[in-house]
């Protein structure tokens, strides 16, 4: 893994840049990110370039060896060009325009608006498109975030039925699709379907899933312009979107696919700790593919400026970030920022310098690091071979989050605990797309895996029919390709097979207001916040029983079938019981996390913030790191 900062000369004063490039490289620092938000640097006015000074950083940069990766300004359009073109701007779901002095803040499809950034990206890419230090170029900056993805305005209100009549043919298709009697939604043409804004009530969840294919689809059709004008100027570099993988605003699988190499921006900070960091890393490898590329872009560099409390970061975690990203096969990581923001919205969040330019500890974090990689590096090379497939989807996400049946649950509170308990038993683990290829998998978990489509049903089949253990997980197969309920048992096409049928998906929540009663009965832990019960055949094998004292105590909570498993319950203990029943696996100890090379194995300590190499390599290793 190779080790690198985000900079932003257009916000310090030349005079420091020289030191700072020599710390960098002093650091052991190998890649620079620059630029994604200099569009009115880069351009003060129409037509108006000035590059001097990014000439100069350039030079700077490459003669002290340092690599760059350069962003399109996308995500921040300047003030000059907003007010001779306002309608670039986004417009709200309330009809009102969103205001210029954020970001993210322009509508992904209107005409306009993909020409500027055609316009901005061709100057850039016809100017360092061959440069010797430019090695790679990020398109734009966390497309989707701040809910950027879909935007009301007139130019997506006259796009969306376009999308839809080349999705579904006719109108009555889509009537038929979306079951638009039901409050008699019928339409009567295309044009008739309007972006949903604030109703009475709940829109069709067939819309607002359609809303949201329709946001990610505008989105990625602007990224790939962007990308065809530089693969076509500068040829050999890598090209990648960084993404954030907290949120929905868009698939981040779409946006990722094509361009062979994931990227994403790690803040550790923003999640429910360790096991969601590794979750998200190993969703992040997954998103290009199986065995795909993947970049953190931007990695916490200490306190953000972001989260409800910001909390300290001890000494000792940046590093321990670091490792765990290495664990997990990432191919680059570059901190955020290099020095602390004076001016503007992000004051408050740490760079690896302080206000003053003086290094605060992540600085020698990152130095510590550097030299970890070098010595981990043979150790680690290749990245995670995994056994384990789980499968993921934003389609699935969307729908949870369109109707979750119980306020605030999560795709990820359901995917999440069965990749924690994976985890725990050993396991490496591969997110990827559910039509992915499956061979070689061990075992494949589709918990959350709502719609049952044709093709993500012959995966399933395949992979059963071909040895793999399939693990289904709690509201799978509930749901057809545009949130219809199906007309057979759940889970909708698997249940004869499985020999059993999801009698009833439960939020496990008592009435009146109480704590969630339900237990995994033998196993004494919690079944989660949403339940599954199942109605077993004859030929279905129990392999755990709910308890807890209501009128669901004894009823099936997992049932297996052959090579078919399906669980019911949603909480990382309730999977860790049935998984290690089904695996024959025991469980390592909580609070750390493995990665197995062959003979080796590589143990990070999330309490301890310690590394420990064992098997073989551990001789040829320091073997402890801090050591
Ligand atoms: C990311 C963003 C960066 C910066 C950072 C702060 O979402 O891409 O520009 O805002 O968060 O943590
Ligand atoms: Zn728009």
């Amino acid at each position: 893994m190779r080790l690198g900062v985000c900079w932003y000369p257009e916000q310090e004063p030349e005079a420091g840049w020289a030191a700072d490039v020599a710390a960098m490289a002093d650091t052991g620092l190998e890649l620079v990110r620059i630029g994604e938000f200099a569009w009115s640097a880069y351009e003060p006015a129409t037509e108006r370039w000035d590059w001097g000074w990014l000439d100069r950083a350039l030079e700077l940069l490459g003669g002290a060896g340092l690599s760059v990766v350069l962003g399109t300004p996308t995500a921040t359009p300047p003030v000059w060009l907003l007010r001779e073109r306002p309608e670039l701007l986004s417009v709200g779901p309330d009809g009102r325009r969103r205001a210029y002095g954020s970001r993210r803040h322009t509508c992904p499809t209107v005409a306009a608006g993909r020409q500027e950034a055609r316009r901005v990206t061709t100057a850039l890419a016809r100017r360092y498109g061959g440069h010797p230090a430019v090695v790679a170029w990020q398109v734009d900056n966390e497309p989707g975030n701040h809910d950027s993805a879909r935007c009301w305005c007139d130019a997506c209100a006259a796009a969306f039925p376009a999308w839809l009549a080349a999705r579904y043919g006719t109108v009555e298709a889509l009537n038929a699709a979306w079951g638009t009697a039901f409050w008699s939604q019928t339409y009567p043409s295309f044009h008739a379907v309007a972006l949903p804004v604030p109703a009475m009530t709940d829109h069709n969840p067939a819309l607002e899933l359609a809303h949201r294919r329709f946001a990610t689809a505008q989105v990625s059709a602007g990224l790939a312009e962007q990308r065809a004008v530089l693969t076509g100027a500068s040829p050999g570099r890598d090209v990648f979107t960084n993404l954030y993988l907290g949120d929905l605003y868009v698939d981040a699988r779409e946006v990722a696919r094509p361009t062979g190499l994931a990227a994403f921006d790690n803040y550790p900070h923003g999640t429910s700790g360790p096991e969601e960091t590794a979750y998200i890393l190993d969703l992040a490898r997954g998103l290009s593919g199986r065995d795909g590329r993947v970049w953190i872009a931007e990695q916490q560099p200490g306190p953000v400026n972001w989260t409800p409390q910001n909390p300290p970061v001890p000494p000792g975690q940046v590093r321990a970030w670091g490792w765990q990203a290495a664990m997990h096969g990432v191919e680059a990581l570059l901190l955020f920022r290099w020095r602390a923001a004076r001016f503007g919205q992000e004051i408050e969040h740490a760079g690896l310098l302080r206000h003053d330019g003086t290094p605060a500890r992540g600085l020698a974090e990152a130095r510590a690091l550097a030299a970890d990689l070098v010595t981990l590096a043979p150790l680690l090379a290749g990245g995670p071979r995994a056994e384990v497939a789980l499968l993921h989807a934003y389609d699935d996400a969307w729908l949870i989050e369109i109707d979750p049946h119980r306020r605030g649950l999560t795709h990820r509170d359901l995917v999440l605990p069965a990749h924690t308990a994976a985890r725990r038993l050993g396991f490496e683990v591969d997110v990827v797309a559910p039509t992915e290829d499956l061979t070689g998998y061990a075992y494949v978990l589709a918990p959350g895996l709502c719609l049952a489509t044709p093709e993500r049903l012959a995966a399933l089949e395949s992979a059963l029919d071909t040895g793999a253990t399939v693990i289904l997980g709690p509201r799978s197969l509930v749901r057809d390709a545009d949130g219809a309920a199906p007309t057979e048992p759940v889970p909708a096409g698997l249940s004869a097979r499985l020999g059993a049928r999801v009698a009833e998906g439960l939020s496990n929540s008592a009435w009146p207001q109480g704590a969630d009663p339900v237990t995994l009965a033998e196993d004494r832990v919690p079944a989660g916040p949403w339940i599954d019960v199942f109605e077993p055949g004859p030929d279905a094998e129990v392999l755990a029983r709910y308890g807890g004292g209501t009128y669901l105590d004894g009823a099936p909570a997992a049932v297996r079938r052959g090579g078919l498993v399906a669980v019911g319950c949603s909480s990382a203990e309730g999977w860790l019981a049935v998984l290690a029943r089904v695996t024959g696996r025991d469980p390592l100890p909580p609070g750390a996390e493995h990665a197995v090379r062959g003979a080796d194995r590589v143990v990070l300590d999330h309490r301890a913030l310690r590394l420990t190499v064992h098997g073989p390599a551990a001789s040829q290793t320091q073997g402890v790191f801090p050591a």
